[in-house]
Protein backbone atom coordinates (compact mmCIF):
# COMPACT_ATOMS: atom_id res chain seq x y z
CA UNK A 1 0.00 0.00 0.00
CA UNK A 2 2.63 2.31 -0.58
CA UNK A 3 1.38 4.01 -3.27
CA UNK A 4 -1.81 4.71 -1.32
CA UNK A 5 0.34 5.67 1.77
CA UNK A 6 1.73 8.57 -0.66
CA UNK A 7 -0.52 9.42 -2.01
CA UNK A 8 -3.05 10.11 1.19
CA UNK A 9 -0.20 12.45 2.17
CA UNK A 10 -0.84 14.83 -1.10
CA UNK A 11 -4.80 14.43 -0.09
CA UNK A 12 -6.48 17.19 1.08
CA UNK A 13 -7.27 16.86 5.44
CA UNK A 14 -10.56 15.73 4.44
CA UNK A 15 -8.96 12.41 4.08
CA UNK A 16 -6.78 12.13 6.77
CA UNK A 17 -8.35 9.54 8.61
CA UNK A 18 -7.23 7.17 6.22
CA UNK A 19 -3.45 7.28 6.80
CA UNK A 20 -4.30 6.57 10.45
CA UNK A 21 -2.22 3.61 11.80
CA UNK A 22 -4.21 1.28 13.80
CA UNK A 23 -4.04 1.91 17.44
CA UNK A 24 -5.65 -0.68 19.96
CA UNK A 25 -8.82 0.42 21.62
CA UNK A 26 -7.32 -2.11 25.19
CA UNK A 27 -4.66 -3.94 26.27
CA UNK A 28 -6.32 -6.76 25.16
CA UNK A 29 -9.37 -7.72 23.71
CA UNK A 30 -10.35 -9.26 26.86
CA UNK A 31 -9.78 -6.54 29.15
CA UNK A 32 -12.29 -3.74 29.44
CA UNK A 33 -11.09 -0.20 28.37
CA UNK A 34 -11.63 3.29 29.75
CA UNK A 35 -11.39 4.49 26.07
CA UNK A 36 -15.70 3.31 25.79
CA UNK A 37 -17.09 5.44 27.67
CA UNK A 38 -19.50 3.07 29.38
CA UNK A 39 -18.85 0.85 32.76
CA UNK A 40 -20.06 -2.65 32.33
CA UNK A 41 -22.71 -3.19 35.12
CA UNK A 42 -23.68 -6.68 35.00
CA UNK A 43 -23.65 -9.65 32.36
CA UNK A 44 -26.04 -11.65 30.55
CA UNK A 45 -27.95 -13.42 32.07
CA UNK A 46 -26.29 -17.47 30.90
CA UNK A 47 -28.14 -18.08 27.90
CA UNK A 48 -30.27 -21.47 27.94
CA UNK A 49 -29.15 -22.95 24.67
CA UNK A 50 -31.74 -23.63 22.01
CA UNK A 51 -30.33 -26.05 19.27
CA UNK A 52 -30.24 -25.48 15.87
CA UNK A 53 -29.60 -27.85 12.83
CA UNK A 54 -26.27 -26.84 12.02
CA UNK A 55 -25.03 -24.13 14.75
CA UNK A 56 -26.48 -23.21 18.05
CA UNK A 57 -24.66 -19.94 17.59
CA UNK A 58 -24.76 -17.09 14.46
CA UNK A 59 -22.14 -13.99 15.22
CA UNK A 60 -22.17 -11.51 13.03
CA UNK A 61 -19.64 -9.11 12.56
CA UNK A 62 -19.91 -5.83 9.72
CA UNK A 63 -17.40 -3.89 8.24
CA UNK A 64 -17.66 -0.84 5.95
CA UNK A 65 -17.31 0.16 2.82
CA UNK A 66 -15.18 -2.22 1.12
CA UNK A 67 -15.05 -3.63 -2.73
CA UNK A 68 -14.45 -7.42 -3.25
CA UNK A 69 -11.17 -7.01 -4.71
CA UNK A 70 -9.64 -4.72 -1.85
CA UNK A 71 -10.68 -6.97 1.09
CA UNK A 72 -9.32 -10.04 -1.26
CA UNK A 73 -5.58 -8.69 -1.11
CA UNK A 74 -5.57 -8.14 2.26
CA UNK A 75 -3.08 -11.32 3.72
CA UNK A 76 -5.45 -11.12 6.84
CA UNK A 77 -8.64 -11.69 4.94
CA UNK A 78 -6.65 -14.60 2.69
CA UNK A 79 -5.34 -16.02 5.95
CA UNK A 80 -9.10 -16.41 7.28
CA UNK A 81 -10.36 -17.73 4.42
CA UNK A 82 -8.36 -20.57 4.89
CA UNK A 83 -10.42 -21.76 7.49
CA UNK A 84 -13.73 -21.10 6.53
CA UNK A 85 -15.72 -20.91 3.63
CA UNK A 86 -15.59 -17.71 1.08
CA UNK A 87 -18.84 -16.39 -0.09
CA UNK A 88 -17.96 -15.21 -3.74
CA UNK A 89 -21.26 -14.17 -4.72
CA UNK A 90 -22.76 -12.09 -2.13
CA UNK A 91 -24.52 -9.06 -2.51
CA UNK A 92 -25.23 -6.16 -0.39
CA UNK A 93 -29.09 -4.83 -0.81
CA UNK A 94 -28.00 -0.81 -1.15
CA UNK A 95 -26.80 2.62 -0.27
CA UNK A 96 -25.44 3.87 1.71
CA UNK A 97 -24.89 2.38 5.30
CA UNK A 98 -28.15 2.75 7.05
CA UNK A 99 -30.55 0.95 4.71
CA UNK A 100 -28.18 -1.96 4.73
CA UNK A 101 -28.53 -2.74 8.45
CA UNK A 102 -32.01 -1.87 8.82
CA UNK A 103 -32.76 -4.71 6.26
CA UNK A 104 -30.68 -7.35 8.08
CA UNK A 105 -33.04 -6.64 11.26
CA UNK A 106 -36.02 -6.31 9.59
CA UNK A 107 -36.39 -7.99 5.88
CA UNK A 108 -36.36 -4.71 4.55
CA UNK A 109 -34.87 -1.09 4.44
CA UNK A 110 -38.14 0.48 3.18
CA UNK A 111 -36.67 2.94 0.40
CA UNK A 112 -34.17 4.44 2.96
CA UNK A 113 -31.46 6.12 1.43
CA UNK A 114 -29.81 8.40 3.87
CA UNK A 115 -28.32 7.76 7.06
CA UNK A 116 -30.16 10.45 8.88
CA UNK A 117 -32.11 9.78 12.20
CA UNK A 118 -35.07 7.22 11.79
CA UNK A 119 -37.67 6.03 14.09
CA UNK A 120 -39.77 2.66 12.30
CA UNK A 121 -43.47 1.93 13.47
CA UNK A 122 -43.50 -0.27 16.50
CA UNK A 123 -45.96 -2.31 14.13
CA UNK A 124 -43.07 -3.24 12.08
CA UNK A 125 -41.58 -6.79 13.20
CA UNK A 126 -37.85 -7.42 13.16
CA UNK A 127 -35.59 -10.93 13.53
CA UNK A 128 -35.94 -9.52 17.65
CA UNK A 129 -39.45 -11.23 17.08
CA UNK A 130 -38.87 -14.52 15.93
CA UNK A 131 -35.75 -15.19 18.08
CA UNK A 132 -37.77 -14.17 21.54
CA UNK A 133 -40.81 -16.49 19.97
CA UNK A 134 -38.93 -19.26 20.45
CA UNK A 135 -36.74 -18.00 23.59
CA UNK A 136 -33.42 -17.60 21.80
CA UNK A 137 -30.99 -15.14 22.73
CA UNK A 138 -29.78 -12.06 21.16
CA UNK A 139 -27.36 -9.03 21.58
CA UNK A 140 -26.42 -6.24 19.34
CA UNK A 141 -23.04 -5.24 20.54
CA UNK A 142 -21.99 -1.50 19.48
CA UNK A 143 -18.21 -0.97 19.73
CA UNK A 144 -18.18 2.64 21.29
CA UNK A 145 -21.77 2.78 22.73
CA UNK A 146 -21.68 5.13 25.27
CA UNK A 147 -24.40 3.56 27.61
CA UNK A 148 -27.40 0.66 26.84
CA UNK A 149 -30.19 3.60 26.34
CA UNK A 150 -28.57 5.61 24.17
CA UNK A 151 -30.09 6.11 21.14
CA UNK A 152 -28.64 9.25 19.83
CA UNK A 153 -27.20 9.48 16.07
CA UNK A 154 -23.80 9.31 17.25
CA UNK A 155 -21.23 9.89 19.84
CA UNK A 156 -17.98 11.25 20.30
CA UNK A 157 -15.07 10.33 22.94
CA UNK A 158 -11.61 10.55 23.84
CA UNK A 159 -9.56 10.03 20.46
CA UNK A 160 -7.72 7.35 21.61
CA UNK A 161 -5.92 6.97 18.07
CA UNK A 162 -4.40 10.22 18.34
CA UNK A 163 -4.45 10.46 21.42
CA UNK A 164 -5.95 14.36 21.75
CA UNK A 165 -8.87 15.73 21.48
CA UNK A 166 -12.17 13.46 20.63
CA UNK A 167 -13.41 11.32 18.01
CA UNK A 168 -16.90 10.29 16.75
CA UNK A 169 -16.38 6.29 17.12
CA UNK A 170 -20.02 5.66 17.42
CA UNK A 171 -22.49 6.01 15.22
CA UNK A 172 -26.64 4.83 15.07
CA UNK A 173 -26.68 4.38 11.55
CA UNK A 174 -24.54 0.90 12.01
CA UNK A 175 -26.39 -0.26 14.75
CA UNK A 176 -29.47 -3.04 13.15
CA UNK A 177 -31.98 -2.68 15.84
CA UNK A 178 -32.00 0.80 17.83
CA UNK A 179 -34.24 1.95 14.80
CA UNK A 180 -37.02 0.09 15.29
CA UNK A 181 -39.37 0.83 17.87
CA UNK A 182 -40.65 -2.38 18.83
CA UNK A 183 -37.26 -2.98 19.75
CA UNK A 184 -36.34 0.37 21.36
CA UNK A 185 -39.38 1.06 23.17
CA UNK A 186 -38.56 -2.45 25.18
CA UNK A 187 -36.58 -1.17 27.92
CA UNK A 188 -35.39 -5.06 28.09
CA UNK A 189 -34.51 -4.96 24.34
CA UNK A 190 -32.86 -1.79 24.22
CA UNK A 191 -30.84 -2.42 27.16
CA UNK A 192 -29.58 -5.66 24.76
CA UNK A 193 -27.71 -2.88 22.76
CA UNK A 194 -24.45 -3.37 24.56
CA UNK A 195 -20.77 -1.82 24.35
CA UNK A 196 -17.04 -3.29 24.48
CA UNK A 197 -16.82 -3.59 27.84
CA UNK A 198 -20.77 -5.52 28.50
CA UNK A 199 -19.22 -7.47 25.41
CA UNK A 200 -15.67 -8.29 27.73
CA UNK A 201 -17.95 -9.42 30.66
CA UNK A 202 -20.18 -10.94 28.75
CA UNK A 203 -17.43 -13.43 27.42
CA UNK A 204 -15.87 -13.63 30.79
CA UNK A 205 -18.87 -14.82 32.39
CA UNK A 206 -19.61 -17.46 29.22
CA UNK A 207 -23.13 -15.53 28.51
CA UNK A 208 -22.13 -14.88 25.07
CA UNK A 209 -26.20 -14.92 23.84
CA UNK A 210 -27.06 -17.10 20.97
CA UNK A 211 -27.54 -14.38 17.97
CA UNK A 212 -25.39 -11.91 18.37
CA UNK A 213 -24.39 -8.74 16.06
CA UNK A 214 -20.97 -7.21 16.40
CA UNK A 215 -20.55 -3.73 14.96
CA UNK A 216 -16.95 -2.29 15.44
CA UNK A 217 -16.19 1.50 15.95
CA UNK A 218 -15.93 3.74 12.67
CA UNK A 219 -12.30 3.17 12.73
CA UNK A 220 -12.07 -0.69 13.04
CA UNK A 221 -14.62 -1.27 10.87
CA UNK A 222 -12.52 0.43 7.79
CA UNK A 223 -15.19 3.63 7.55
CA UNK A 224 -12.75 6.13 8.29
CA UNK A 225 -9.47 4.29 7.48
CA UNK A 226 -8.05 1.30 4.97
CA UNK A 227 -8.44 -1.93 4.88
CA UNK A 228 -5.07 -2.39 6.62
CA UNK A 229 -6.42 -0.79 9.50
CA UNK A 230 -9.42 -3.21 9.94
CA UNK A 231 -6.80 -6.20 8.66
CA UNK A 232 -5.32 -5.28 11.83
CA UNK A 233 -8.12 -4.62 13.92
CA UNK A 234 -9.25 -8.25 12.97
CA UNK A 235 -5.39 -9.44 13.84
CA UNK A 236 -6.79 -8.12 17.31
CA UNK A 237 -9.67 -8.70 17.71
CA UNK A 238 -11.15 -11.50 16.04
CA UNK A 239 -7.90 -13.60 15.84
CA UNK A 240 -7.74 -14.45 19.17
CA UNK A 241 -11.58 -14.93 19.47
CA UNK A 242 -11.27 -17.67 17.45
CA UNK A 243 -9.40 -19.26 19.66
CA UNK A 244 -11.72 -18.40 22.24
CA UNK A 245 -14.22 -21.45 23.28
CA UNK A 246 -16.42 -19.29 24.74
CA UNK A 247 -17.18 -16.90 21.70
CA UNK A 248 -16.47 -19.98 18.90
CA UNK A 249 -17.09 -23.70 19.74
CA UNK A 250 -17.94 -25.98 17.55
CA UNK A 251 -21.30 -25.24 17.17
CA UNK A 252 -20.46 -21.59 16.69
CA UNK A 253 -20.95 -20.04 12.54
CA UNK A 254 -19.75 -16.39 12.11
CA UNK A 255 -20.13 -14.21 9.21
CA UNK A 256 -17.75 -11.70 8.67
CA UNK A 257 -18.91 -9.10 5.87
CA UNK A 258 -18.89 -5.70 4.37
CA UNK A 259 -21.94 -3.25 4.54
CA UNK A 260 -22.00 -2.15 0.91
CA UNK A 261 -18.81 -1.87 -1.42
CA UNK A 262 -17.51 1.43 -2.14
CA UNK A 263 -18.51 2.61 -5.25
CA UNK A 264 -22.54 2.81 -6.39
CA UNK A 265 -21.27 2.73 -10.22
CA UNK A 266 -20.94 -0.91 -10.03
CA UNK A 267 -23.16 -3.91 -8.24
CA UNK A 268 -22.60 -4.09 -4.70
CA UNK A 269 -20.49 -6.85 -3.79
CA UNK A 270 -18.73 -7.62 -0.65
CA UNK A 271 -16.31 -9.66 0.81
CA UNK A 272 -18.04 -12.16 3.12
CA UNK A 273 -16.32 -15.29 4.90
CA UNK A 274 -18.43 -17.81 6.75
CA UNK A 275 -16.15 -18.79 9.79
CA UNK A 276 -16.46 -20.53 13.15
CA UNK A 277 -16.25 -24.11 14.48
CA UNK A 278 -19.40 -25.12 12.93
CA UNK A 279 -17.53 -24.99 9.69
CA UNK A 280 -16.69 -28.91 9.12
CA UNK A 281 -12.50 -29.98 8.43
CA UNK A 282 -13.14 -30.30 5.13
CA UNK A 283 -15.24 -27.13 3.90
CA UNK A 284 -12.52 -24.98 5.46
CA UNK A 285 -10.65 -23.37 2.78
CA UNK A 286 -13.46 -23.90 0.17
CA UNK A 287 -15.43 -21.25 -1.90
CA UNK A 288 -19.53 -20.63 -2.12
CA UNK A 289 -20.31 -19.10 -4.94
CA UNK A 290 -24.46 -19.18 -4.41
CA UNK A 291 -25.86 -15.59 -4.67
CA UNK A 292 -26.61 -14.32 -1.26
CA UNK A 293 -27.43 -11.39 0.20
CA UNK A 294 -27.81 -9.91 3.56
CA UNK A 295 -31.42 -11.22 3.11
CA UNK A 296 -29.70 -14.23 3.72
CA UNK A 297 -28.50 -13.46 7.30
CA UNK A 298 -32.56 -13.73 7.99
CA UNK A 299 -33.58 -16.70 5.86
CA UNK A 300 -30.60 -19.18 7.27
CA UNK A 301 -30.99 -17.91 11.02
CA UNK A 302 -34.77 -18.80 10.74
CA UNK A 303 -33.96 -21.83 8.23
CA UNK A 304 -31.44 -23.34 11.32
CA UNK A 305 -33.71 -22.72 14.27
CA UNK A 306 -37.18 -23.36 12.33
CA UNK A 307 -38.18 -19.66 13.44
CA UNK A 308 -41.44 -17.91 11.40
CA UNK A 309 -40.31 -15.13 8.87
CA UNK A 310 -40.93 -11.76 8.38
CA UNK A 311 -42.92 -11.76 5.28
CA UNK A 312 -40.46 -9.22 3.72
CA UNK A 313 -37.36 -9.75 1.29
CA UNK A 314 -36.45 -12.61 3.89
CA UNK A 315 -38.85 -14.48 2.02
CA UNK A 316 -37.85 -13.03 -1.60
CA UNK A 317 -36.60 -16.35 -2.88
CA UNK A 318 -34.49 -14.55 -5.14
CA UNK A 319 -32.76 -12.48 -2.64
CA UNK A 320 -32.91 -14.74 0.73
CA UNK A 321 -31.12 -18.03 -0.23
CA UNK A 322 -30.06 -19.94 2.76
CA UNK A 323 -26.13 -20.24 3.19
CA UNK A 324 -25.18 -23.93 1.56
CA UNK A 325 -24.16 -25.08 4.62
CA UNK A 326 -27.13 -24.61 6.59
CA UNK A 327 -29.06 -25.38 3.78
CA UNK A 328 -27.55 -28.90 3.43
CA UNK A 329 -28.48 -29.54 6.84
CA UNK A 330 -32.31 -28.41 6.69
CA UNK A 331 -33.13 -29.44 3.22
CA UNK A 332 -34.05 -26.07 2.08
CA UNK A 333 -33.92 -25.61 -1.32
CA UNK A 334 -31.90 -22.89 -3.04
CA UNK A 335 -32.62 -20.70 -5.79
CA UNK A 336 -29.93 -20.77 -8.98
CA UNK A 337 -29.94 -16.86 -9.41
CA UNK A 338 -28.22 -16.35 -12.13
CA UNK A 339 -29.47 -13.01 -13.39
CA UNK A 340 -27.86 -11.00 -10.17
CA UNK A 341 -30.10 -7.44 -9.48
CA UNK A 342 -28.44 -4.64 -9.32
CA UNK A 343 -28.35 -3.55 -6.13
CA UNK A 344 -25.82 -0.33 -6.53
CA UNK A 345 -29.22 1.74 -6.83
CA UNK A 346 -29.91 4.28 -3.72
CA UNK A 347 -32.73 6.91 -3.13
CA UNK A 348 -34.80 5.20 -6.17
CA UNK A 349 -36.77 2.66 -4.41
CA UNK A 350 -39.85 3.24 -2.95
CA UNK A 351 -40.67 3.36 0.59
CA UNK A 352 -42.39 4.88 3.57
CA UNK A 353 -38.30 6.22 4.51
CA UNK A 354 -38.19 8.09 0.50
CA UNK A 355 -39.24 11.33 0.41
CA UNK A 356 -38.66 11.54 -2.87
CA UNK A 357 -40.42 8.65 -3.48
CA UNK A 358 -42.72 8.05 -1.06
CA UNK A 359 -44.50 4.73 -0.36
CA UNK A 360 -47.04 2.97 2.36
CA UNK A 361 -45.83 1.05 5.49
CA UNK A 362 -47.38 -1.88 3.88
CA UNK A 363 -47.97 -5.32 5.94
CA UNK A 364 -45.54 -8.58 6.00
CA UNK A 365 -47.07 -10.90 3.19
CA UNK A 366 -48.78 -13.33 5.54
CA UNK A 367 -48.90 -15.86 2.63
CA UNK A 368 -45.02 -16.00 1.84
CA UNK A 369 -43.34 -18.88 3.18
CA UNK A 370 -40.82 -18.82 5.75
CA UNK A 371 -37.31 -20.57 5.06
CA UNK A 372 -37.55 -22.30 8.38
CA UNK A 373 -40.97 -23.68 8.19
CA UNK A 374 -42.93 -21.09 10.52
CA UNK A 375 -45.50 -18.93 10.26
CA UNK A 376 -45.20 -15.19 9.20
CA UNK A 377 -45.09 -13.20 12.64
CA UNK A 378 -47.35 -10.16 12.77
C1 LIG B 1 -24.34 1.65 34.21
O1 LIG B 1 -25.23 2.23 35.16
C2 LIG B 1 -25.12 3.64 35.25
C3 LIG B 1 -25.99 4.08 36.41
O2 LIG B 1 -27.28 3.57 36.26
C4 LIG B 1 -25.54 4.25 33.93
O3 LIG B 1 -25.41 5.67 34.00
C5 LIG B 1 -24.63 3.72 32.84
O4 LIG B 1 -25.06 4.22 31.60
C6 LIG B 1 -24.65 2.20 32.84
N1 LIG B 1 -23.66 1.71 31.90
C7 LIG B 1 -23.98 1.29 30.68
C8 LIG B 1 -22.87 0.78 29.85
O5 LIG B 1 -25.10 1.28 30.28
C1 LIG C 1 -18.17 -30.43 20.07
O1 LIG C 1 -17.69 -30.06 21.32
C2 LIG C 1 -18.31 -30.77 22.38
C3 LIG C 1 -17.88 -30.13 23.69
O2 LIG C 1 -16.51 -29.98 23.73
C4 LIG C 1 -17.94 -32.23 22.26
O3 LIG C 1 -18.59 -32.98 23.27
C5 LIG C 1 -18.43 -32.73 20.90
O4 LIG C 1 -18.02 -34.06 20.70
C6 LIG C 1 -17.87 -31.88 19.78
N1 LIG C 1 -18.50 -32.29 18.52
C7 LIG C 1 -17.83 -32.36 17.40
C8 LIG C 1 -18.63 -32.74 16.18
O5 LIG C 1 -16.65 -32.10 17.30
C1 LIG D 1 -25.01 0.00 -11.15
O1 LIG D 1 -24.14 -0.96 -11.69
C2 LIG D 1 -24.40 -1.22 -13.07
C3 LIG D 1 -23.58 -2.43 -13.49
O2 LIG D 1 -22.26 -2.33 -13.08
C4 LIG D 1 -24.11 0.04 -13.87
O3 LIG D 1 -24.35 -0.17 -15.23
C5 LIG D 1 -25.02 1.16 -13.37
O4 LIG D 1 -24.74 2.38 -14.01
C6 LIG D 1 -24.87 1.33 -11.87
N1 LIG D 1 -25.90 2.22 -11.36
C7 LIG D 1 -25.64 3.37 -10.77
C8 LIG D 1 -26.81 4.12 -10.22
O5 LIG D 1 -24.52 3.82 -10.65
C1 LIG E 1 -18.35 -3.57 -6.27
O1 LIG E 1 -18.70 -4.89 -6.64
C2 LIG E 1 -18.51 -5.20 -8.02
C3 LIG E 1 -19.06 -6.56 -8.32
O2 LIG E 1 -20.38 -6.50 -8.61
C4 LIG E 1 -17.07 -5.18 -8.35
O3 LIG E 1 -16.89 -5.45 -9.73
C5 LIG E 1 -16.54 -3.85 -8.01
O4 LIG E 1 -15.16 -3.92 -8.10
C6 LIG E 1 -16.93 -3.35 -6.62
N1 LIG E 1 -16.70 -1.97 -6.45
C7 LIG E 1 -15.76 -1.25 -6.96
C8 LIG E 1 -15.63 0.17 -6.60
O5 LIG E 1 -14.96 -1.68 -7.70
C1 LIG F 1 -37.67 -9.98 -5.11
O1 LIG F 1 -36.36 -9.51 -5.37
C2 LIG F 1 -36.15 -9.12 -6.73
C3 LIG F 1 -34.70 -8.72 -6.84
O2 LIG F 1 -34.42 -7.65 -6.00
C4 LIG F 1 -37.11 -8.03 -7.11
O3 LIG F 1 -36.93 -7.71 -8.47
C5 LIG F 1 -38.52 -8.44 -6.85
O4 LIG F 1 -39.40 -7.36 -7.08
C6 LIG F 1 -38.70 -8.90 -5.42
N1 LIG F 1 -40.03 -9.42 -5.20
C7 LIG F 1 -40.85 -8.93 -4.29
C8 LIG F 1 -42.19 -9.57 -4.20
O5 LIG F 1 -40.55 -8.03 -3.51
C1 LIG G 1 -27.52 -22.48 -12.52
O1 LIG G 1 -27.99 -22.19 -13.80
C2 LIG G 1 -26.96 -22.06 -14.78
C3 LIG G 1 -27.59 -21.54 -16.06
O2 LIG G 1 -28.73 -22.28 -16.37
C4 LIG G 1 -26.24 -23.38 -14.93
O3 LIG G 1 -25.18 -23.24 -15.85
C5 LIG G 1 -25.67 -23.79 -13.58
O4 LIG G 1 -25.07 -25.05 -13.66
C6 LIG G 1 -26.76 -23.81 -12.52
N1 LIG G 1 -26.12 -24.02 -11.23
C7 LIG G 1 -26.64 -24.85 -10.32
C8 LIG G 1 -25.90 -24.95 -9.02
O5 LIG G 1 -27.62 -25.51 -10.51
C1 LIG H 1 -48.07 0.56 10.91
O1 LIG H 1 -47.97 1.85 11.49
C2 LIG H 1 -47.84 2.89 10.53
C3 LIG H 1 -47.51 4.17 11.26
O2 LIG H 1 -48.30 4.32 12.37
C4 LIG H 1 -49.10 2.96 9.70
O3 LIG H 1 -48.97 3.97 8.73
C5 LIG H 1 -49.30 1.62 9.01
O4 LIG H 1 -50.51 1.60 8.30
C6 LIG H 1 -49.28 0.48 10.00
N1 LIG H 1 -49.20 -0.75 9.23
C7 LIG H 1 -49.98 -1.77 9.47
C8 LIG H 1 -49.80 -2.94 8.56
O5 LIG H 1 -50.80 -1.80 10.37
Amino acid sequence: MLTLTLLVGLLPSAFAASSQAFVAPSTSPFVASSNYVGVSNSTLPAPTIVKGQAFDRFIQIWLENTDFATASSSSTFQTLAKQGILLSNYFSTTHPSQPNYVAAAGGDFFGLADDNLHNIPANVSTIVDLLEAKSISWASYQENLPSNTFTGLNFASKNYVSGSGTYTYYYRKHSPTVSYLSVQNVPKRLALHRNFNDYVADLAANTLPQWLFVTPNIVNDAHDTTIDYTSSWLNYWLVPMLANANFNNNRTLILLTFDENSSSSINNQVYSLLLGGAIPASSKGTTDSTYYTHYSTLSTVQSNWGLGCLGRQDTNKTVSNVFSLVASKTGYKNTNVTTIPLTNKSGTIKGPLNPSNLGPWTAPNTAAVCAGGGSVFV
